[in-house]
């Protein structure tokens, strides 16, 4: 049989829908209108959890569910970015999972290096500008190389920050902080009174960022920090929710930036409060 007309008529296949053109209609407007009334938060921060258990509990090895999780990684980032957030910032590498097998974090860095090789045009075309925050000089050479470049080709971008925490640890980021200071003090370029929280601010590796952290989400059904952003989620909202990481797509994330936008935020004020008395 002759197979070529018929293939010849086959359409292009479409590429699935992502971003807000993947969300239902009434989510897509919500998130539109808490947009422009200024509800939705500029700066999200997330706990990607629950690779492995997502993977595991469908008889496939953890290391399939951090692949999934890197497809996460882009329709989260898409929608991030199409919403207006100013900043996302991504706890894709603590400094605690070097604890991890050896294949596991072979993986995992191997995946961030596909994933940065695979998505820098992507980055470019979104006006993305790329940051990373981490004990950096711990990633092994190929892994510096890539993020040197991505960093390097989207320094300049304007439209929304994303932040790839790396090695990372918040207690860590606090010390190093703090050493700085000290020497900064010690040679006598600061007086200890000078020490207050905007100097500190501008010791963490987040400094860039350069805007509080709103809103906090962690997947895949733990309530814990684990050592991400101790200093800057002092006020953030906190969203723990059950979806593993690999299934948190445009929808979940839509969700979570719904809930955020009910939420009263009082900074130790009386927030909303006030006009009910
Ligand atoms: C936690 O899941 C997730 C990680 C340790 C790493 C997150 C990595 C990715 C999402 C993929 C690559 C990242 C990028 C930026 C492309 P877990 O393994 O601790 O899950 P578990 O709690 O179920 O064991």
């Amino acid at each position: 049989m002759n197979v070529q007309p018929l293939l010849q008529n086959q359409s292009p296949q479409t590429p699935a829908p992502s971003g807000l053109a993947s969300l239902p209609a009434d989510m897509r407007d919500a998130l539109q209108t808490l947009g422009a009334a200024g509800r939705l938060p500029e700066h999200v921060a997330i706990i990607m959890d629950g690779n492995g258990r997502w993977a595991q509990r469908r008889g496939e090895a953890r290391t399939v569910g951090h692949r999934a999780g890197a497809d996460s990684v882009r329709a989260v980032t898409r929608l991030a970015r199409e919403v207006g957030l100013k900043s996302l910032t991504l706890y894709a590498f603590s400094e605690q999972n070097w604890q991890r097998p050896r294949a596991e974090v072979d993986v995992l860095l191997g995946l961030l290096v596909e994933y940065l090789a695979s998505e820098i045009e992507e980055l470019k075309r979104s006006d993305i500008k790329l940051l990373a925050f981490g004990n950096l000089q711990r990633l092994p050479l190929s892994v510096r190389m890539v993020l040197e470049t991505t960093l390097a080709a989207t320094a300049n971008h304007k439209t929304m920050k994303l932040g790839l925490c790396l090695s990372y640890g918040g207690r860590e980021e606090i010390v190093q902080a703090m050493q700085r200071l000290a020497v900064r003090v010690a040679k006598g370029q600061l007086r200890p009174e000078q020490i207050d929280e905007a100097a500190i601010e501008a010791e963490l590796w987040t400094a860039p960022l350069g805007g509080p952290l709103d809103l906090l989400i962690r997947t895949s059904g733990e309530q814990r920090l684990s050592n991400f952003l101790l200093w800057q989620s002092a006020y953030a909202e906190l969203a723990f929710v059950q979806t593993p990481w690999p299934e948190f797509r445009e929808l979940a994330f839509a969700a979570a930036l719904c809930d955020y936008s009910h939420r009263d935020r009082r900074f130790g004020g009386l927030g909303n409060a006030r006009d009910e008395d």
